[in-house]
């Protein structure tokens, strides 16, 4: 059979209201970005998946897409089809960028991946402004509100779909408070709020659930370990880059749970950075309830031990 009449029926599938969600990946054949293709191609809440990239974003597209899996894959290689890639999307993932070396905080990626993601937020603006958006891309303390002044000055910005992704330090904390309290992984839930980077990231330990306590030196320990985590993946790489595969696996429990927000169901409840009132940052993460417009629900920060204030 021909090419095209296979990719016609593809196509139809796709616009034939085949149930489910169009997400787009952009900076999709990166280290997160390939794995994240991966586990969200395997995702039944998504009918259409768009990968984009300035390199290798067909390769990825063409190995992915032959996954035997329900979405329809998509691949756009660099700045003339990001329009394409992004037009009709309800959930674009952002872990375009670049990431760390040994030696480097987050805020060093500053001046490179603002430039990238307001790039992309400018596109988002235009062809899909009330898709939610999940930001990977670091320093996610400042590329959030990069983007939101991208969508003010575009006239599109809602604060509730503009959703840093902080999931990696609480799947770290659920992890590390687990080996510590000797449970499965899977029955531990840690709040983690305030920022994504070293000290900014806070674990509430003293609201884990399933209630528990912890001497001062395990608070220490867990509190350093999580804060630390990225920068543990960093110089175990020694040069090769930041978590990529833990982070994909994070990205997409998030991304998952906003699909699962906009398809209605009750009760998802995630940690993300936001534009909140919580405190008297314009910015802050905290557990959200995510909804059809994004994050419906920002919750307070409960009650906090001595440590934790
Ligand atoms: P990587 O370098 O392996 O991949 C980045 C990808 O972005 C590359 O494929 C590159 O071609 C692409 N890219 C660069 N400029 C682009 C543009 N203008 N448009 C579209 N794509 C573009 O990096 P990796 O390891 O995948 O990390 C990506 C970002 O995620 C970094 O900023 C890293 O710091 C961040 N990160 C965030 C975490 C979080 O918890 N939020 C955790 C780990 C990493």
């Amino acid at each position: 059979m021909e090419e095209s009449s296979v990719l016609r029926r593809a196509n139809c599938r796709a616009k034939g209201g085949a149930p489910g969600f169009k997400v787009a990946i952009l900076g999709a054949a990166g280290g997160i970005g390939q794995p994240l293709a991966m586990l969200m191609k395997m995702n039944p809440l998504v009918s259409v998946l768009h990968l984009y990239d300035v390199v290798n974003a067909h390769g990825v597209t063409a190995d992915i897409s032959h996954m035997d899996t329900g979405a329809v894959v998509r691949g756009f290689l660099g700045q003339p089809q990001l329009e394409s890639a992004l037009t009709g999307m309800d959930l674009v993932i952002i872990p375009a960028g670049v990431p760390r070396k040994p030696g480097m905080t987050r805020d060093d990626l500053f001046n490179i991946n603002a430039g990238i993601v307001r790039t992309l937020c400018e596109g988002i603006a235009k062809c899909c402004p009330n898709a939610i958006v999940n930001l990977i891309s670091n320093p996610v303390n400042s590329t959030v509100p990069i983007a939101a002044e991208v969508f003010k000055k575009a006239g599109t910005y809602e604060p509730k779909r503009l959703l840093g992704v902080t999931t990696l330090d609480v799947v770290r904390a659920n992890t590390f408070v687990a080996e510590v309290l000797g449970l499965d992984p899977r029955e531990v839930d840690v709040p983690v709020v305030g920022g994504h980077s070293g000290v900014t990231i806070l674990p509430l330990l003293s609201q884990v659930k399933p209630p528990c306590s912890f001497t001062p030196e395990e608070t220490e320990y867990l509190t350093n370990r999580i804060q630390n985590g990225g920068t543990e993946v960093v110089e175990a790489k020694a040069g090769a880059g930041s978590a990529t595969l833990s982070m994909a696996y994070a990205a997409v429990k998030f991304a998952d749970a906003c699909l699962r927000g906009l398809r209605g169901d009750a009760g998802v409840v995630e940690c993300t950075f936001v534009a909140s009132q919580v405190t008297e940052l314009p910015f802050f993460a905290t557990k959200v309830r995510l909804g059809r417009s994004g994050a419906e629900e920002i919750y307070q920060l409960g009650p906090l031990n001595e440590y934790e204030r």
